[in-house]
């Protein structure tokens, strides 16, 4: 593959951040050259993350940059940053010619940008070229969804593809890593259950129809799939999980779904990229998996596959009911991330 791409991670001393370090520390393609932060700018790293985390040896004596794309050299960047920091910083990026892949909300929604899950619509990676012509960038923005929507939007991609969707019901249970790592207040959740996490019922029930959507013409057309959620925050620390009530097109045998969930495979299997996992869905049989704690993975490949169980006939012939369950800072953040780059790289999209 010759050399290795040099990496910039923006917002690198945060919970997505640290993942990322750790996923990328004996990456391959990819080796990290540049970090940057906010308050800890000026810091080394070791003592960016000292008592909130834990970072790779190799990078301890990395020195936290401002996010600015005249301080920074790289040939990619991976954004974890806040939404506001992001709307103002990724344009910048991607304007001073920086590949963008972003985990953040900030851009995820335009027209010209692609909402990325490498398994399901790699084709719309095509979107770049309409966004660099539209914006006259060198460089390009690329998002990946909100961890929420990772959570459910896996399964359903084999499910509209072999029996076709006509309304998804979903209930969420989100750890608490999923709103960072000053997120959520431990009085409020220890022993309880938040039934409300602001934006995120809007956000689940609008991605997944841009993803599962195709991209003809020069444009997005969003998939036609009403969908309902619920969120809810739960004292779990990693690991989303998703309790989905799916109507399909057409009836279907139980065991017709879970051979499709179970075949189902992606473009980044069939190109064996480094961080895609053999099988992208594990179809679990036992009748209490998955579970955070037990199925969530590490945060390496294992963390990139979504665990699905409890598939069971709802009260029609046509509705099927299961949950599903994602690692939220892996899959859900800078695994996803950093799969989406692999395949921006294995076609040929990073120069
Ligand atoms: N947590 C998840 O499961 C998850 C999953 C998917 C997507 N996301 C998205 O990923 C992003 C980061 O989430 P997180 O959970 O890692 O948040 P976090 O723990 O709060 O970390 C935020 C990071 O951004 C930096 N930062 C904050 N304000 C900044 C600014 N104005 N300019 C430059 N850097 C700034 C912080 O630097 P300092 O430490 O130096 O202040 C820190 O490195 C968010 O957009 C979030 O929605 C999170």
């Amino acid at each position: 593959m010759g050399r290795k791409l040099r990496v910039c991670v923006l917002g690198a001393t945060g919970m997505v951040g640290q993942i990322y370090l750790q996923m990328l520390a004996d990456h391959p393609w990819f080796e990290v050259s540049a970090v940057t932060g906010n308050t800890t700018v000026g810091k080394k790293l070791v003592e960016a993350y000292a008592g909130k985390g834990d970072v790779p040896r190799k990078y301890w004596d990395l020195e936290v940059l401002p996010s600015d794309p005249a301080k920074v050299d790289a040939d990619l960047v991976f954004s974890c940053l806040p939404t506001k920091a992001a709307r103002e910083l990724e344009h910048k990026f991607a304007e001073a010619g920086f590949p963008v892949v972003s985990d953040a909300s900030a851009n995820r929604y335009h027209e010209d940008v692609p909402l990325i899950v490498p398994e399901i619509n790699p084709e719309h990676l095509d979107a770049i070229e309409v966004q660099r012509r539209r914006r006259k960038w060198d460089g390009f923005i690329v998002t990946t969804p909100n961890c929420t929507t990772t959570a459910f939007v896996m399964p359903l991609k084999p499910l509209l593809d072999e029996f076709g969707l006509r309304h998804v019901n979903v209930v969420t249970m989100q750890a608490v890593s999923g709103a960072g790592y000053n997120g959520v207040p431990s009085m409020a959740i220890l022993g309880n259950v938040i039934p409300y996490i602001p934006g995120e019922e809007e956000k689940v029930e609008l991605e997944p129809r841009k993803i599962l959507g195709s991209f003809e013409d020069g444009g997005f057309r969003p998939a036609e799939v009403p969908i309902d959620a619920t969120c809810t925050r739960v004292p779990t620390l990693v690991g989303h999980l998703a309790a989905l009530t799916v109507t399909l097109s057409r009836e279907a045998k139980l065991e017709e779904v879970a051979e499709a969930l179970e075949d189902f495979r992606g473009l980044p299997q069939q190109l064996e990229l480094p961080t895609a996992p053999p099988r992208p869905i594990e179809l679990r049989r036992e009748e209490d998996r998955p579970q955070p704690r037990l199925d969530a993975g590490s945060n390496d490949r294992s963390g990139m596959v979504v665990h699905v169980g409890r598939l069971r006939k709802g009260s029609s012939e046509r509705t099927v009911k299961f949950v599903s369950l994602t690692n939220n800072l892996v899959r859900g953040a800078a695994g996803i991330a950093i799969l989406t780059a692999e395949l921006l790289k294995a076609t040929g999209r990073l120069g």
